[in-house]
């Protein structure tokens, strides 16, 4: 049985998760980022999987790069799909969001779990924390793989339609609310969120510390860093993974979004991120 699992990774977290799926279960590793540059994506082996992170669960969850990657996929209803998610906190409804959004496309979104693990863009929690969900995720792995090798259905890890219902009257004010952040950052006041989204990296700016040393550049998943007389320049298509903030080896990126933190999945080297990651 063949099994491709398409990730998407910033700071090596979902890269962690996918890789130790694929280790355990014989599945290829493909970068959203390598994929999305074709115009339909074809899910050829028998099972598939989609591992992100969570961006904005008060919006939908969704990266916008799952969103695109989503609309040019093409696959079967009778497709084994499994996706993973993981977040600093939670993942609300994204893989509800994940699941109705494939369904629209005619596939089936055979199970979905969250993975908690250290947040890239809220104040990090202490290492004794991080550890335990690091430990968390080592026992979780093997119930998931266990799951999906099993091609078992219906374990959905996200806001029951209860819950979603209790919390609809309030979901146009948390658009709201989040759509005026990241406008604010892209100095778009009038675009729509997804369209605002790209041009959040405005605002990223270098300080006097950048060596021109181009590791923002290679580990950006969307070649969105190119560089210009030895300094990156941001080409406004970001997918706001923050990855070139992270990765960066002398902290000299400042942006909106990550309030000033410094993270990457500790098993995780540059050189796993840097272009193509497949494996
Ligand atoms: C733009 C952005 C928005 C995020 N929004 C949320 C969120 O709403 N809830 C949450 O729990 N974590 C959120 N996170 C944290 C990530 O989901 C989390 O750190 C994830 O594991 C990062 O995965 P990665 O290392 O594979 O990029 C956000 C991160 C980014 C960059
Ligand atoms: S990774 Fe940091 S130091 Fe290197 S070029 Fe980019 S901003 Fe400059
Ligand atoms: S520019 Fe930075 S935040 Fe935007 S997609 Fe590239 S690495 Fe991610």
């Amino acid at each position: 049985m063949s099994a491709e699992i398409f990730y998407f990774s910033g700071t090596g977290n979902s890269f962690v998760v996918a890789r130790d799926i694929g280790r355990r279960i014989g599945g290829t590793l493909i970068p959203i980022g390598s994929a999305i540059k074709s115009k339909a994506i074809e899910a050829a082996a028998d099972m598939t999987g989609i591992v992100f992170p969570v961006h904005n669960v008060a919006y939908d969850g969704l990266p916008r790069i799952v969103h695109e990657f989503v609309e040019k996929l093409q696959i079967a209803r009778d497709k084994y799909v499994f996706a993973v998610c993981t977040c600093g906190g939670g993942s609300g409804a994204t893989v509800g969001n994940l699941r109705n959004a494939l369904a629209r496309r005619g596939g089936n979104l055979a199970c979905g779990f969250t993975v908690i693990l250290p947040s890239n863009v809220r104040p990090i929690a202490d290492a004794q924390k991080r550890q335990k969900m690091f430990d968390d995720w080592t026992k979780k792995r093997e119930a998931i793989c266990g799951y999906i090798t099993a091609r078992k259905a219906g374990h959905f890890e996200t806001f029951s339609p209860f819950v979603m219902a209790v919390f609809a009257p309030l979901t146009p004010l948390a658009h709201k609310l989040i759509h005026r952040m990241y406008a604010g950052l892209a100095g778009e006041p009038n675009l729509p969120f997804f369209e605002v989204l790209p041009l959040v990296d405005r605002g990223f700016r270098t300080d006097e510390r950048c060596t021109g040393c181009g590791t923002c550049a290679a580990v950006c998943p969307v070649e969105n860093i190119v560089m210009v007389d030895g300094k990156p320049s941001w080409q406004h298509h970001c997918e706001n993974c923050v990855a070139c903030v992270h990765w960066c080896p002398e902290s000299a990126i400042h942006d909106g979004i990550t309030n000033g933190i410094k993270y990457h999945h500790p098993d995780v080297r540059v050189e796993d991120m840097l272009r193509p990651r497949a494996s």
